[in-house]
């Protein structure tokens, strides 16, 4: 694996051998064995968007792996300023050992992978959240001890984590249902590229306006906020469009009696979520929080270490 650009772009091998050295890293974290894999490397972090969880997982995995991490807001490095990605790419491949980036367009993370010599990976773009799925269905996995043949269900807006869990399904043969509202379905390329990939494993990806429909059955019950970073203006507007779609106590009841509940957070608690769902025994929302540490280190490993 040279990047970690989109899930498509990876093998259900690369995906496996991803979740397993993750399992790896975080077993001997917890044991306090040191594994710097990337001893004396430097990752740089592009952040053109806020973060709390990949900013914080990021640096501290790359600490972890005996390597440092260098901050780059868009406020204060050039790019920001209207420098090309093209010159960005060629200058900080003479400097780093890898870009990790979270911008707006998927695009400007392919090109600099394009333009560039080092890896990069994708810290969340409009269109996609690889990082976070991986981490999702590690959870997923900790908790059920498989992947395949279970059924994920997704609520809320069709968005960039709805895109990853898409493409993180189809790749793991894990069935997935989605339930959004009309008008704010996922984008048909990315749908019609998972269901492709999907063919392959035999998992069973389902798109409905219905979540009652969409939850029964469900082994984890996942949602993300309805307004997303760059969205702020249409807050009103969806709020009142997604009315029926919080995952909540009734909801819950339609999935099976021991299905988890997932979120990527940040989450906005009577809005996407009822209190009682996130707060409640369903929820594993912190160790799934926690796992984007040991997956993003595994990646990290993976693109960035000796070959
Ligand atoms: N889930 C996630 O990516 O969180 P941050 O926005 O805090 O990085
Ligand atoms: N869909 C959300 C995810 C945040 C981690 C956003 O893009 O803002």
């Amino acid at each position: 694996m040279k990047h970690l650009i989109t899930l498509k772009d990876i093998t259900t091998d690369d995906f496996n051998n991803i979740l397993k050295l993750a399992i790896k890293l975080k077993d001997e974290n917890k044991k306090g064995i040191p594994h710097h894999l990337l001893k004396g490397k430097t990752l740089g972090m592009i952040f053109t968007k806020s973060s709390t969880r990949t900013r914080v997982s990021f640096e501290v995995g790359m600490y972890q792996l005996g390597g440092q991490a260098l901050f780059l807001s868009s406020n204060d490095i050039q790019l920001g300023r209207g420098e090309t990605i093209y010159d960005t790419a060629n200058v900080l491949s003479r400097f780093l050992d890898g870009i990790m980036i979270r911008t707006f367009k998927q695009s400007d993370v392919e090109d600099l992978a394009k333009y560039g010599t080092i890896p990069i990976i994708n810290g969340l773009t409009d269109l996609t959240h690889p990082c976070q799925a991986l981490a999702d269905f590690l959870t997923i996995y900790e908790e059920k001890k498989k992947l395949e043949g279970l059924k994920i269900t997704y609520v809320g807006d069709g968005n960039n984590v709805t895109h990853s869990l898409l493409y993180a399904a189809a790749l793991s043969g894990m069935n997935m249902s989605v339930a959004t509202p009309k008008g704010f379905e996922c984008d048909e390329e990315v749908v019609a590229t998972a269901l492709a990939m999907a063919k392959k494993t035999g998992a069973v990806l389902e798109f409905t306006n219905d979540p009652e429909k969409a939850v029964s059955g469900a082994d984890s019950v996942y949602t993300d906020t309805w307004v997303s970073m760059g969205q702020e203006s249409e807050k009103a507007e969806k709020v009142k469009k997604f009315d029926g779609y919080q995952v909540n106590e009734k909801l819950m009841g339609y999935a099976k009696e021991d299905a988890i509940f997932l979120h990527c957070l940040p989450a906005y608690r009577g809005f996407e979520v009822s209190e009682g769902v996130i707060d409640g025994r369903w929820s594993r929302v912190f160790d799934e929080a926690e796992n984007r540490l040991h997956v993003q280190k595994a990646v990290m490993a993976m693109t960035m270490g000796d070959k």
